[in-house]
């Protein structure tokens, strides 16, 4: 691990924030009923999920709460029949619910779209109609490469409206990156939009969906729904493509809910591994449900006059999880934001808070570090009095940052709930509730119904102080219950180290109080400003430039986005290094993966350390980099 400086700086943090009184006695989960909920869940496990269950409605119960009967291919709620979008939707309509705001959208020009919950289900059911008059139905694929947009929201609830299944692939993602997981889920059809705004420019979005589909490996594609929403010419390519107005225009605002076996796939989202291709990570209808409800509600204390505002975008877990299905199944209000956060200006985060009177304000440590730089005086000017609870997630949030938004951005009154989860864990893991007492930089511990541990190489719990692997004792409902297409790389990845156990991939640490402090990924895989990426991507797009023989990416640390990628490389006989190269690289990079790739440094080497068989030690070019030991070197090449 590289990450010893923020390390130290965690371990030295000492400071505590205490509840304040009104918090502990207003909370959805009060002290009192923390303890309840711990003892409940240690006694009776299954019996405290089934409790969560409860809480949503299902067109048919579950005969078990638990199947465990093929590990590591867990099922939740089997026998249950039932559809997310029953819960998100259909259910809110014959409550007071209905003509509540479901959704508060900005755009980066400032133009705003209010949908209550009677406007959203029946938006959505004109586009389920649609999706149904395309030949879509129950198991097909369907992937949005879209902004956020309502329409986005409007098409991941539509295909799981009809039993089809959403992979969302976020819009800044490239061609290449797109195709390939066009091809992976053999999807049918592409819901994409025309272009939007971001940092007062338009991003041609449709141009980039037509790059993906000109390769072969993306014939399933039938169709391509164009939402409009920046104004310029779609190149549309007769009869595949066609425009999202045009297809619901003449459908009817009412569409039959389908059937859904708790188990059956609700989406599809590929993460970034150590090796090979992304990873489709497999979440379902049932379990699912259960667990984003369960934690929306007492993580963020959702009530019943609650804006939520979460500056993720749909196209990653927190979108989808966060954004989208947890809010919605609460009954709560969410705010979605096109653009650029720094657009026009760095007040734009605060300014959206004031307007719409968000209450909850879910952001990641990189945004809070690229506002702080502007100082305190752009949090000032603005009415944030509205706020009374803050959370954080993606990465290690470092205390200085995590103080300053305490003190200007919360009035020192707000709990910041730092939730730790995964793309493969769907719903926080372990966070604080708003009465725990919080100490900067620490998640807390794991949340009534999970365990969680951190482990030697041997297996063993390691002492308080002491770093090791973090991991998941027992399954929960959320969870994901298989790689797509990848049965073994889901045995091999996260159950085979610890049998029995899940391996989250993160280096941790717990302190005498059982607080866990989580260190940074302990796989080849990259935390850019939250986002993951692999080593084996980074350096498979360096390899696919013609200057370069070999490459090695490792992460080093960087101010704002927390980690970001250094390249190593070496070059082919005739290309030449220097600056230039360098900023040819860098372009091609970027042009191969997307701008979340952000590479900050290449260096050009004669060679690359290498273990005897031939396998690139990054752990020694690491090590030169923060100038540490770089551990056992026994396997080293001469
Ligand atoms: C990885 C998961 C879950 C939504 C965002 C990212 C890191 C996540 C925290 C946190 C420190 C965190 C971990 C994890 N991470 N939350 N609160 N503190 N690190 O989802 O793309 O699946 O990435 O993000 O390294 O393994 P993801």
């Amino acid at each position: 691990m590289d990450q010893s400086g923020t390390l130290d700086a965690l371990l030295q943090e000492e400071r505590v924030f205490r509840p304040l009184p009104r918090v502990l006695a207003e909370a959805n989960v009060t002290p009192q009923r923390l303890a309840e909920d711990m003892a409940r869940a240690q006694e009776d496990y299954l019996g405290y999920w089934e409790d969560a269950a409860e809480e949503l409605d299902w067109f048919k119960k579950w005969t078990r709460v638990l199947d465990d009967s093929n590990p590591p291919f867990y099922k939740w709620f089997t026998g249950a029949k039932c559809n997310i979008v029953f819960n998100a939707l259909d259910r809110h309509i014959t409550s007071p619910n209905k003509n509540k705001l479901a959704l508060i959208w900005e755009g980066e020009a400032g133009d705003t779209r209010k949908l209550s919950y009677y406007e959203l289900y029946r938006e959505v059911n004109r586009f389920a109609n649609a999706l149904r008059a395309q030949g879509v139905g129950r198991g097909d694929r369907v992937v949005l490469y879209m902004p956020p947009l309502p329409e986005t929201v409007i098409a991941m609830l539509a295909t799981a409206k009809i039993g089809a299944v959403h992979s969302v692939v976020f819009g800044g993602f490239s061609a290449k990156a797109l195709r390939e997981r066009i091809a992976d889920a053999q999807a049918r059809l592409v819901v994409t939009a025309d272009g939007f705004y971001r940092n007062g420019r338009v991003v041609n979005l449709k141009a980039i969906v037509d790059e993906a589909l000109a390769g072969r490996e993306a014939a399933c594609v039938e169709t391509v729904v164009v939402v409009h929403r920046a104004t310029m010419q779609a190149d549309m390519t007769e009869p595949r493509d066609v425009w999202y107005a045009d297809l619901v225009r003449h459908e009817k605002p009412e569409s039959p809910t389908e059937v859904m076996e708790a188990e059956d796939t609700l989406f599809l989202l590929y993460t970034s591994g150590a090796t090979g291709t992304p990873k489709g990570v497999v979440h379902t209808h049932g379990g699912y449900m259960v667990g984003v409800h369960h934690t929306i509600r007492n993580v963020f204390d959702i009530k019943p006059t609650d804006i939520f505002y979460c500056t993720a975008d749909p196209g990653w877990i927190t979108g989808h999880s966060y954004a989208v299905y947890a809010p919605l199944l609460a009954g709560t209000t969410m705010v979605m934001y096109e653009g650029h956060p720094l657009y026009p200006q760095a007040d734009r985060v605060w300014s959206i808070v004031e307007r719409h009177g968000a209450t909850i304000l879910y952001t990641t440590p990189t945004l809070i570090r690229m506002l702080m730089r502007f100082g305190k005086e752009y949090p000032r000017k603005r009415d944030l009095s509205t706020l009374r609870l803050l959370g954080s997630v993606g990465e290690p949030f470092n205390p200085e940052a995590w103080v300053w938004l305490f003190k200007h951005v919360g009035r020192s009154e707000c709990p910041i709930m730092d939730t730790w989860w995964q793309t493969e864990t769907g719903m926080f893991m372990i966070s604080p509730l708003p009465v725990t007492l919080l100490k900067p930089g620490s998640v807390t511990k794991p949340l009534p119904g999970i365990e969680a541990d951190v482990l030697d190489e041997a297996g063993n719990p390691v002492p308080p102080g002491k770093g090791g692997q973090l991991v998941i004792k027992k399954p929960w409902p959320a969870m994901f219950r298989n790689l797509y297409n990848a049965p073994e790389r889901y045995v091999e990845t996260y159950w085979t180290k610890y049998p029995g156990m899940y391996l989250a991939g993160d280096v941790a640490r717990k302190d005498e109080d059982g607080y866990f402090w989580i260190q940074g990924r302990s796989d080849d895989v990259l935390v850019i400003a939250g986002h993951r990426i692999g080593t084996a991507e980074l350096e498979s797009a360096f390899l696919a430039h013609k200057a370069v023989a070999e490459a090695a990416v490792i992460p080093v640390k960087d101010k704002i986005r927390g980690e970001v990628a250094k390249a190593f490389v070496v070059l082919n006989e005739g290309a030449e290094e220097g600056p230039e190269l360098v900023k040819e690289l860098k372009e091609h990079i970027r042009r191969e993966l997307g701008p979340v790739a952000v590479v900050k440094a290449v260096e050009f080497r004669r060679e690359l350390p290498k273990t005897r068989s031939g396998k690139i030690l990054r752990r020694i070019l690491k090590a030169e980099e923060t100038g540490e030991a770089a551990g056992d070197v026994s396997t080293l090449e001469d």
